[in-house]
Protein backbone atom coordinates (compact mmCIF):
# COMPACT_ATOMS: atom_id res chain seq x y z
CA UNK A 1 0.00 0.00 0.00
CA UNK A 2 0.85 3.55 -0.85
CA UNK A 3 2.00 5.01 2.98
CA UNK A 4 4.07 7.90 4.01
CA UNK A 5 4.63 11.48 3.36
CA UNK A 6 7.54 12.69 1.22
CA UNK A 7 9.36 15.78 0.45
CA UNK A 8 10.10 16.25 -3.39
CA UNK A 9 10.69 18.87 -6.31
CA UNK A 10 9.65 19.42 -9.48
CA UNK A 11 12.06 19.69 -12.19
CA UNK A 12 12.07 22.83 -14.18
CA UNK A 13 10.30 20.90 -17.16
CA UNK A 14 7.29 19.56 -14.29
CA UNK A 15 8.70 16.17 -14.09
CA UNK A 16 8.64 14.28 -10.74
CA UNK A 17 10.62 11.77 -9.83
CA UNK A 18 8.03 8.54 -7.75
CA UNK A 19 10.04 7.88 -4.36
CA UNK A 20 11.46 3.88 -4.84
CA UNK A 21 9.62 2.52 -2.49
CA UNK A 22 6.41 3.46 -4.77
CA UNK A 23 7.95 2.89 -8.06
CA UNK A 24 8.46 -1.21 -6.16
CA UNK A 25 4.66 -1.07 -5.62
CA UNK A 26 3.85 0.20 -9.38
CA UNK A 27 6.22 -2.76 -10.19
CA UNK A 28 5.27 -5.67 -8.19
CA UNK A 29 1.14 -4.66 -7.98
CA UNK A 30 0.55 -3.16 -10.74
CA UNK A 31 2.46 -4.21 -13.98
CA UNK A 32 0.43 -6.11 -16.19
CA UNK A 33 -0.60 -7.41 -19.60
CA UNK A 34 1.18 -9.54 -21.98
CA UNK A 35 4.39 -7.32 -22.31
CA UNK A 36 4.37 -6.84 -18.72
CA UNK A 37 4.36 -3.01 -19.59
CA UNK A 38 5.50 -0.35 -17.76
CA UNK A 39 2.90 0.82 -14.78
CA UNK A 40 1.23 4.00 -16.06
CA UNK A 41 -0.30 6.52 -13.45
CA UNK A 42 -3.89 8.71 -14.28
CA UNK A 43 -3.46 11.78 -12.71
CA UNK A 44 -6.19 14.54 -11.94
CA UNK A 45 -7.11 17.16 -9.51
CA UNK A 46 -9.94 18.06 -6.99
CA UNK A 47 -8.78 20.95 -4.98
CA UNK A 48 -5.53 22.01 -4.11
CA UNK A 49 -3.89 18.60 -5.22
CA UNK A 50 -3.42 16.10 -7.65
CA UNK A 51 -4.45 12.49 -7.09
CA UNK A 52 -2.20 9.46 -8.46
CA UNK A 53 -3.48 6.14 -9.74
CA UNK A 54 -2.26 3.04 -10.70
CA UNK A 55 -4.22 2.68 -14.18
CA UNK A 56 -6.06 -0.55 -12.71
CA UNK A 57 -7.05 1.40 -9.29
CA UNK A 58 -8.36 3.95 -11.66
CA UNK A 59 -10.29 1.61 -13.74
CA UNK A 60 -12.01 0.40 -10.32
CA UNK A 61 -13.05 4.01 -9.45
CA UNK A 62 -14.08 5.11 -12.54
CA UNK A 63 -16.48 1.81 -12.83
CA UNK A 64 -17.87 2.77 -9.05
CA UNK A 65 -18.69 6.16 -10.01
CA UNK A 66 -20.20 5.77 -13.50
CA UNK A 67 -22.48 3.29 -11.36
CA UNK A 68 -23.24 5.77 -8.24
CA UNK A 69 -23.71 8.57 -10.91
CA UNK A 70 -27.02 6.59 -12.57
CA UNK A 71 -28.72 6.24 -8.68
CA UNK A 72 -31.73 8.41 -8.08
CA UNK A 73 -31.31 11.13 -5.01
CA UNK A 74 -27.64 11.70 -5.92
CA UNK A 75 -26.03 14.79 -4.59
CA UNK A 76 -25.71 17.72 -7.33
CA UNK A 77 -22.16 17.92 -5.62
CA UNK A 78 -21.21 14.17 -6.42
CA UNK A 79 -22.63 14.91 -9.92
CA UNK A 80 -19.95 18.20 -9.90
CA UNK A 81 -17.54 16.13 -8.30
CA UNK A 82 -17.48 13.69 -11.25
CA UNK A 83 -16.84 16.00 -14.14
CA UNK A 84 -13.90 17.86 -12.52
CA UNK A 85 -12.56 14.47 -12.27
CA UNK A 86 -13.15 12.99 -15.22
CA UNK A 87 -12.66 16.40 -17.16
CA UNK A 88 -9.35 16.31 -15.09
CA UNK A 89 -7.64 13.71 -15.89
CA UNK A 90 -4.49 12.58 -18.14
CA UNK A 91 -2.69 9.63 -18.61
CA UNK A 92 0.86 9.64 -17.59
CA UNK A 93 3.46 7.70 -18.35
CA UNK A 94 6.75 6.62 -15.73
CA UNK A 95 9.69 6.93 -18.02
CA UNK A 96 13.35 4.95 -17.45
CA UNK A 97 14.23 7.22 -14.68
CA UNK A 98 11.28 6.94 -12.50
CA UNK A 99 9.60 10.16 -13.41
CA UNK A 100 6.12 11.44 -14.30
CA UNK A 101 5.64 14.54 -16.49
CA UNK A 102 2.86 16.48 -14.63
CA UNK A 103 0.92 17.52 -17.67
CA UNK A 104 0.61 21.93 -17.36
CA UNK A 105 -3.09 22.48 -16.84
CA UNK A 106 -2.72 20.10 -13.44
CA UNK A 107 0.30 21.73 -12.11
CA UNK A 108 -1.64 24.81 -13.13
CA UNK A 109 -4.68 23.45 -10.99
CA UNK A 110 -3.01 22.28 -7.76
CA UNK A 111 -0.92 25.53 -8.08
CA UNK A 112 2.51 23.35 -7.74
CA UNK A 113 5.15 25.62 -7.69
CA UNK A 114 8.90 23.46 -6.94
CA UNK A 115 8.64 22.06 -3.90
CA UNK A 116 5.99 19.35 -3.32
CA UNK A 117 4.79 16.34 -0.88
CA UNK A 118 3.38 13.48 -1.71
CA UNK A 119 1.13 11.25 0.83
CA UNK A 120 0.09 7.86 0.35
CA UNK A 121 -3.24 7.01 0.68
CA UNK A 122 -2.96 3.05 0.20
CA UNK A 123 -4.28 2.13 -3.06
CA UNK A 124 -2.93 6.15 -4.56
CA UNK A 125 -0.75 8.82 -3.69
CA UNK A 126 -1.58 12.62 -3.91
CA UNK A 127 0.53 15.29 -4.80
CA UNK A 128 0.57 18.83 -3.20
CA UNK A 129 2.18 21.98 -3.43
CA UNK A 130 4.70 22.26 0.12
CA UNK A 131 2.81 25.16 1.56
CA UNK A 132 -1.15 24.27 0.22
CA UNK A 133 -0.29 21.10 2.24
CA UNK A 134 1.34 22.69 5.51
CA UNK A 135 -2.21 25.02 5.36
CA UNK A 136 -4.20 21.89 4.89
CA UNK A 137 -1.95 20.60 8.31
CA UNK A 138 -2.94 23.68 9.82
CA UNK A 139 -6.32 23.88 9.27
CA UNK A 140 -6.82 20.07 10.86
CA UNK A 141 -5.21 21.15 14.47
CA UNK A 142 -7.26 20.43 16.94
CA UNK A 143 -9.88 18.23 14.78
CA UNK A 144 -8.68 14.64 15.35
CA UNK A 145 -11.69 13.78 17.43
CA UNK A 146 -14.39 14.83 15.24
CA UNK A 147 -12.03 13.43 12.20
CA UNK A 148 -11.67 10.20 13.69
CA UNK A 149 -14.77 9.99 15.02
CA UNK A 150 -16.47 10.58 11.06
CA UNK A 151 -13.82 7.72 10.32
CA UNK A 152 -15.71 5.33 12.38
CA UNK A 153 -19.12 6.26 11.42
CA UNK A 154 -17.91 5.32 7.13
CA UNK A 155 -15.69 2.13 8.85
CA UNK A 156 -18.68 0.11 9.75
CA UNK A 157 -21.28 1.54 6.72
CA UNK A 158 -20.78 -1.38 4.30
CA UNK A 159 -21.21 -4.21 7.05
CA UNK A 160 -24.48 -2.65 8.37
CA UNK A 161 -26.30 -2.18 4.48
CA UNK A 162 -25.10 -5.58 3.90
CA UNK A 163 -27.30 -6.59 7.10
CA UNK A 164 -30.02 -4.42 6.58
CA UNK A 165 -29.85 -4.59 2.19
CA UNK A 166 -32.60 -2.22 1.78
CA UNK A 167 -35.12 -2.99 -1.00
CA UNK A 168 -37.51 -1.12 -2.83
CA UNK A 169 -40.62 -2.69 -0.78
CA UNK A 170 -38.89 -2.21 2.11
CA UNK A 171 -39.50 0.40 5.44
CA UNK A 172 -36.17 1.62 7.39
CA UNK A 173 -35.68 3.12 10.43
CA UNK A 174 -32.46 4.82 11.39
CA UNK A 175 -33.22 5.65 14.59
CA UNK A 176 -30.02 7.70 15.41
CA UNK A 177 -29.51 9.48 12.31
CA UNK A 178 -26.61 12.12 12.84
CA UNK A 179 -25.97 13.42 9.53
CA UNK A 180 -27.74 10.90 8.13
CA UNK A 181 -24.45 8.57 6.00
CA UNK A 182 -26.32 5.64 6.32
CA UNK A 183 -29.41 6.72 5.70
CA UNK A 184 -28.16 7.77 2.73
CA UNK A 185 -26.48 4.58 2.02
CA UNK A 186 -30.19 2.64 3.14
CA UNK A 187 -32.24 5.31 0.54
CA UNK A 188 -29.63 5.26 -2.12
CA UNK A 189 -30.14 1.00 -2.07
CA UNK A 190 -33.77 0.82 -1.77
CA UNK A 191 -34.63 2.51 -4.64
CA UNK A 192 -37.21 3.48 -6.21
CA UNK A 193 -39.83 3.31 -3.46
CA UNK A 194 -37.89 2.13 0.01
CA UNK A 195 -38.64 4.49 2.89
CA UNK A 196 -36.56 5.53 5.66
CA UNK A 197 -37.86 7.00 8.80
CA UNK A 198 -34.75 8.83 10.82
CA UNK A 199 -34.91 10.15 14.18
CA UNK A 200 -32.25 11.82 16.34
CA UNK A 201 -32.43 13.66 19.85
CA UNK A 202 -30.79 16.50 18.74
CA UNK A 203 -32.26 18.82 16.35
CA UNK A 204 -29.55 20.89 14.84
CA UNK A 205 -28.10 17.41 13.53
CA UNK A 206 -31.76 16.41 12.51
CA UNK A 207 -31.72 19.90 10.25
CA UNK A 208 -28.25 19.06 8.63
CA UNK A 209 -29.73 15.65 7.19
CA UNK A 210 -32.81 17.06 6.59
CA UNK A 211 -30.94 18.94 3.92
CA UNK A 212 -28.63 16.24 3.14
CA UNK A 213 -31.35 13.85 2.38
CA UNK A 214 -33.70 16.63 0.91
CA UNK A 215 -33.50 15.05 -2.77
CA UNK A 216 -35.25 11.40 -1.24
CA UNK A 217 -38.18 13.74 -0.93
CA UNK A 218 -41.22 11.82 0.45
CA UNK A 219 -38.82 8.55 0.45
CA UNK A 220 -37.87 9.62 4.12
CA UNK A 221 -39.40 11.01 7.16
CA UNK A 222 -37.41 12.58 9.90
CA UNK A 223 -38.42 13.36 13.51
CA UNK A 224 -36.67 14.48 16.31
CA UNK A 225 -37.25 12.06 19.33
CA UNK A 226 -35.77 9.53 21.48
CA UNK A 227 -34.65 6.05 19.82
CA UNK A 228 -37.11 4.89 22.71
CA UNK A 229 -40.38 6.52 21.11
CA UNK A 230 -39.96 4.49 18.21
CA UNK A 231 -42.75 2.72 18.84
CA UNK A 232 -45.07 6.21 19.24
CA UNK A 233 -43.53 7.43 15.56
CA UNK A 234 -44.51 4.19 13.93
CA UNK A 235 -47.98 4.50 15.27
CA UNK A 236 -48.22 7.87 14.43
CA UNK A 237 -47.18 6.92 10.59
CA UNK A 238 -49.75 3.55 10.90
CA UNK A 239 -47.13 1.78 11.03
CA UNK A 240 -46.98 -1.55 12.36
CA UNK A 241 -43.57 -2.68 12.04
CA UNK A 242 -40.34 -2.40 9.68
CA UNK A 243 -37.77 -4.17 7.54
CA UNK A 244 -34.61 -3.22 9.17
CA UNK A 245 -33.51 -0.54 12.48
CA UNK A 246 -30.35 0.84 12.56
CA UNK A 247 -28.95 2.54 16.46
CA UNK A 248 -25.71 3.70 15.63
CA UNK A 249 -24.87 5.12 18.89
CA UNK A 250 -22.74 7.97 20.97
CA UNK A 251 -22.04 11.25 19.99
CA UNK A 252 -21.70 12.42 16.16
CA UNK A 253 -19.12 14.18 14.41
CA UNK A 254 -21.15 16.69 13.98
CA UNK A 255 -21.60 17.53 17.66
CA UNK A 256 -17.95 17.25 18.35
CA UNK A 257 -17.15 19.74 15.36
CA UNK A 258 -19.20 22.92 17.03
CA UNK A 259 -17.15 24.27 20.10
CA UNK A 260 -20.68 25.44 21.41
CA UNK A 261 -21.54 21.54 22.24
CA UNK A 262 -19.53 21.19 24.61
CA UNK A 263 -18.29 17.66 23.65
CA UNK A 264 -14.95 18.30 22.83
CA UNK A 265 -11.80 18.63 25.10
CA UNK A 266 -10.19 20.18 21.83
CA UNK A 267 -12.15 23.91 21.79
CA UNK A 268 -13.31 25.70 24.28
CA UNK A 269 -16.97 26.05 24.79
CA UNK A 270 -19.64 26.06 27.15
CA UNK A 271 -19.95 22.75 29.09
CA UNK A 272 -23.04 21.34 28.23
CA UNK A 273 -22.92 18.28 25.91
CA UNK A 274 -26.53 17.49 25.99
CA UNK A 275 -27.45 15.63 22.80
CA UNK A 276 -31.26 17.57 23.26
CA UNK A 277 -30.86 20.73 23.86
CA UNK A 278 -34.24 21.36 24.94
CA UNK A 279 -34.26 18.99 27.99
CA UNK A 280 -32.42 17.80 30.79
CA UNK A 281 -29.36 18.68 32.54
CA UNK A 282 -25.78 20.50 31.71
CA UNK A 283 -22.66 18.79 32.14
CA UNK A 284 -21.43 22.16 33.84
CA UNK A 285 -24.83 21.46 36.16
CA UNK A 286 -23.90 18.36 37.38
CA UNK A 287 -20.15 19.22 37.70
CA UNK A 288 -20.91 21.77 39.84
CA UNK A 289 -23.63 20.45 42.30
CA UNK A 290 -22.69 16.74 42.92
CA UNK A 291 -20.45 15.88 45.85
CA UNK A 292 -17.22 13.85 45.24
CA UNK A 293 -18.35 10.71 46.31
CA UNK A 294 -20.75 10.87 43.62
CA UNK A 295 -18.19 12.21 40.74
CA UNK A 296 -15.97 9.46 41.89
CA UNK A 297 -18.73 7.41 41.28
CA UNK A 298 -19.55 8.83 38.08
CA UNK A 299 -16.42 9.06 36.37
CA UNK A 300 -15.50 5.72 37.29
CA UNK A 301 -18.56 3.84 36.40
CA UNK A 302 -19.01 5.19 33.12
CA UNK A 303 -15.44 7.17 32.12
CA UNK A 304 -13.55 3.39 33.39
CA UNK A 305 -11.04 6.14 34.63
CA UNK A 306 -8.91 4.71 37.17
CA UNK A 307 -7.95 8.55 38.52
CA UNK A 308 -11.15 8.75 39.13
CA UNK A 309 -10.53 10.25 42.57
CA UNK A 310 -8.10 12.55 42.14
CA UNK A 311 -10.42 14.13 39.37
CA UNK A 312 -13.42 14.25 41.46
CA UNK A 313 -10.98 15.90 44.22
CA UNK A 314 -9.59 18.32 41.67
CA UNK A 315 -12.77 19.16 39.98
CA UNK A 316 -14.68 19.73 43.77
CA UNK A 317 -11.33 22.16 44.78
CA UNK A 318 -11.14 23.72 41.51
CA UNK A 319 -15.32 24.58 41.31
CA UNK A 320 -14.72 26.03 45.34
CA UNK A 321 -12.92 29.42 43.55
CA UNK A 322 -15.14 29.78 40.72
CA UNK A 323 -17.75 26.96 38.60
CA UNK A 324 -16.52 25.16 36.13
CA UNK A 325 -17.88 26.74 32.78
CA UNK A 326 -15.90 25.71 29.91
CA UNK A 327 -14.26 22.16 28.26
CA UNK A 328 -11.01 23.73 28.68
CA UNK A 329 -11.22 24.22 32.17
CA UNK A 330 -12.61 20.77 32.72
CA UNK A 331 -9.80 19.79 30.34
CA UNK A 332 -7.07 21.56 32.24
CA UNK A 333 -8.25 20.20 35.78
CA UNK A 334 -8.22 16.66 34.76
CA UNK A 335 -4.90 16.77 32.56
CA UNK A 336 -3.00 18.17 35.86
CA UNK A 337 -4.20 15.68 38.08
CA UNK A 338 -2.94 12.83 36.19
CA UNK A 339 0.75 11.85 36.65
CA UNK A 340 2.38 12.36 33.41
CA UNK A 341 3.90 9.49 33.23
CA UNK A 342 0.79 7.59 33.55
CA UNK A 343 -1.39 9.33 31.03
CA UNK A 344 -2.82 7.81 27.85
CA UNK A 345 0.14 7.74 25.02
CA UNK A 346 -2.88 7.78 22.29
CA UNK A 347 -5.88 9.67 23.59
CA UNK A 348 -6.12 12.92 25.41
CA UNK A 349 -5.95 12.47 29.14
CA UNK A 350 -9.72 14.10 29.74
CA UNK A 351 -11.06 11.38 26.93
CA UNK A 352 -12.22 9.29 29.76
CA UNK A 353 -13.89 12.33 32.10
CA UNK A 354 -15.11 13.37 29.08
CA UNK A 355 -17.09 10.27 27.96
CA UNK A 356 -18.59 9.91 31.72
CA UNK A 357 -19.91 13.31 31.53
CA UNK A 358 -21.55 12.95 28.20
CA UNK A 359 -22.74 9.41 29.23
CA UNK A 360 -24.48 10.97 32.61
CA UNK A 361 -25.71 13.66 30.99
CA UNK A 362 -27.60 12.03 28.16
CA UNK A 363 -28.41 8.86 29.92
CA UNK A 364 -27.11 6.73 27.26
CA UNK A 365 -27.00 3.74 29.35
CA UNK A 366 -30.20 4.00 31.42
CA UNK A 367 -32.34 3.74 28.46
CA UNK A 368 -30.07 1.79 26.28
CA UNK A 369 -31.83 -1.75 27.02
CA UNK A 370 -35.07 0.32 26.32
CA UNK A 371 -34.53 1.30 23.69
CA UNK A 372 -33.35 -2.02 22.21
CA UNK A 373 -36.22 -3.74 23.36
CA UNK A 374 -38.67 -0.78 21.62
CA UNK A 375 -36.70 -1.68 18.27
CA UNK A 376 -36.71 -5.37 19.12
CA UNK A 377 -40.13 -5.34 18.99
CA UNK A 378 -40.79 -2.96 15.84
CA UNK A 379 -39.43 -5.84 13.81
CA UNK A 380 -41.27 -7.40 11.03
CA UNK A 381 -40.66 -10.96 10.04
CA UNK A 382 -37.34 -11.46 8.45
CA UNK A 383 -36.72 -7.50 9.81
CA UNK A 384 -33.02 -6.52 11.30
CA UNK A 385 -31.92 -4.39 14.14
CA UNK A 386 -28.11 -3.43 13.76
CA UNK A 387 -26.53 -1.69 16.95
CA UNK A 388 -22.97 -0.01 16.46
CA UNK A 389 -21.36 0.41 20.44
CA UNK A 390 -18.82 2.76 20.57
CA UNK A 391 -17.24 1.64 24.10
CA UNK A 392 -17.40 -1.75 26.17
CA UNK A 393 -20.45 -0.60 28.72
CA UNK A 394 -22.81 -0.07 25.64
CA UNK A 395 -21.52 -3.23 23.97
CA UNK A 396 -21.81 -5.05 26.66
CA UNK A 397 -26.09 -3.98 27.27
CA UNK A 398 -26.31 -4.80 23.64
CA UNK A 399 -24.68 -7.98 23.83
CA UNK A 400 -26.43 -9.02 27.09
CA UNK A 401 -30.23 -7.96 25.62
CA UNK A 402 -29.86 -9.26 22.81
CA UNK A 403 -28.59 -12.78 24.32
CA UNK A 404 -31.55 -12.64 26.50
CA UNK A 405 -33.90 -11.88 24.35
CA UNK A 406 -32.98 -14.78 22.38
CA UNK A 407 -32.81 -17.12 24.90
CA UNK A 408 -36.79 -16.38 26.21
CA UNK A 409 -38.71 -16.56 23.60
CA UNK A 410 -41.68 -16.22 26.31
CA UNK A 411 -43.58 -14.35 24.08
CA UNK A 412 -45.58 -17.13 22.07
CA UNK A 413 -45.62 -14.64 19.27
CA UNK A 414 -41.77 -13.77 18.53
CA UNK A 415 -38.69 -15.39 18.36
CA UNK A 416 -35.65 -13.44 17.17
CA UNK A 417 -32.21 -14.79 16.52
CA UNK A 418 -28.70 -13.40 16.78
CA UNK A 419 -26.71 -13.30 13.65
CA UNK A 420 -23.19 -11.94 15.18
CA UNK A 421 -22.11 -14.23 17.32
CA UNK A 422 -18.77 -12.27 17.62
CA UNK A 423 -19.54 -8.13 17.11
CA UNK A 424 -18.10 -7.02 13.74
CA UNK A 425 -15.10 -4.66 14.24
CA UNK A 426 -13.21 -2.55 12.05
CA UNK A 427 -9.92 -4.24 10.22
CA UNK A 428 -6.68 -4.85 12.40
CA UNK A 429 -5.06 -1.69 10.70
CA UNK A 430 -8.15 0.65 11.00
CA UNK A 431 -7.80 -0.05 14.59
CA UNK A 432 -4.44 0.52 14.42
CA UNK A 433 -4.74 3.61 12.97
CA UNK A 434 -7.64 5.33 14.87
CA UNK A 435 -8.33 4.53 18.27
CA UNK A 436 -11.89 5.26 18.14
CA UNK A 437 -11.84 2.25 15.67
CA UNK A 438 -10.82 0.02 17.87
CA UNK A 439 -14.09 0.06 20.12
CA UNK A 440 -16.40 0.14 17.44
CA UNK A 441 -18.88 -2.60 17.41
CA UNK A 442 -21.75 -3.92 15.37
CA UNK A 443 -23.63 -6.16 16.73
CA UNK A 444 -27.12 -7.66 14.50
CA UNK A 445 -30.35 -9.72 15.55
CA UNK A 446 -33.44 -10.72 13.21
CA UNK A 447 -36.64 -11.23 14.18
CA UNK A 448 -37.40 -14.95 12.27
CA UNK A 449 -41.07 -15.18 13.41
CA UNK A 450 -43.68 -13.07 14.23
CA UNK A 451 -47.57 -14.18 14.49
CA UNK A 452 -48.89 -10.66 14.77
CA UNK A 453 -52.47 -10.24 13.79
CA UNK A 454 -52.00 -7.01 12.46
CA UNK A 455 -50.38 -6.63 9.18
CA UNK A 456 -46.62 -6.34 8.58
CA UNK A 457 -46.70 -3.19 6.96
CA UNK A 458 -49.05 -0.25 7.02
CA UNK A 459 -49.59 2.81 4.71
CA UNK A 460 -48.44 5.98 5.92
C1 LIG B 1 -22.76 8.16 15.79
S1 LIG B 1 -23.94 9.37 15.35
C2 LIG B 1 -24.78 8.68 13.99
C3 LIG B 1 -24.10 8.89 12.68
C4 LIG B 1 -24.92 8.42 11.51
N1 LIG B 1 -25.06 6.97 11.52
C5 LIG B 1 -24.36 8.88 10.19
O1 LIG B 1 -24.13 8.04 9.32
O2 LIG B 1 -24.19 10.08 10.01
C6 LIG B 1 -25.09 9.25 16.62
C7 LIG B 1 -26.28 10.21 16.50
O3 LIG B 1 -27.36 9.64 17.21
C8 LIG B 1 -27.96 10.57 18.06
N2 LIG B 1 -28.40 9.78 19.22
C9 LIG B 1 -27.64 9.14 20.11
N3 LIG B 1 -28.40 8.47 20.97
C10 LIG B 1 -29.70 8.67 20.58
C11 LIG B 1 -30.94 8.21 21.06
N4 LIG B 1 -31.04 7.41 22.12
N5 LIG B 1 -32.06 8.61 20.42
C12 LIG B 1 -32.00 9.41 19.33
N6 LIG B 1 -30.83 9.89 18.84
C13 LIG B 1 -29.69 9.51 19.46
C14 LIG B 1 -26.92 11.60 18.35
O4 LIG B 1 -27.53 12.84 18.58
C15 LIG B 1 -26.08 11.58 17.08
O5 LIG B 1 -26.51 12.55 16.17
Amino acid sequence: MFMGTFQLKLDDKGRLSIPTRYREILHQKYRSGPQQADPELVLSSIGPRISAYPRAEWEGLADSLTEAITLPGLHQEARDLYHVLFGNAAECGIDAQGRVLIPPHLRHKAKLNGEVIIVGLNRYFEIWDREAWEDYQASLQGREEEIAQKIVELLLLNEVLEFLCPVSSGVYVDATLGEGGHAEGILRLGIPNGRLIGLDRDAEVLAVARQRLAAFGTRMHLVHEHAMALRSVLESLQLAHVDGILLDLGVSSYQLKYAERGFSFAHEGPLDMRMDRTAGQTAATLLNTLDESELVALIQRYGEERWARRIARAIVRARRHSPLRTTRDLAAVVTQVIPPAARPRRIHPATRTFQALRIAVNQELATLEPTLRSAMACLGEGGRLCVIAYHSLEDRIVKRTFQAAEQAQVEATSAVRVLTRKPITASAAERQANPRARSAKLRVLERVCHKSRQPSRGTA
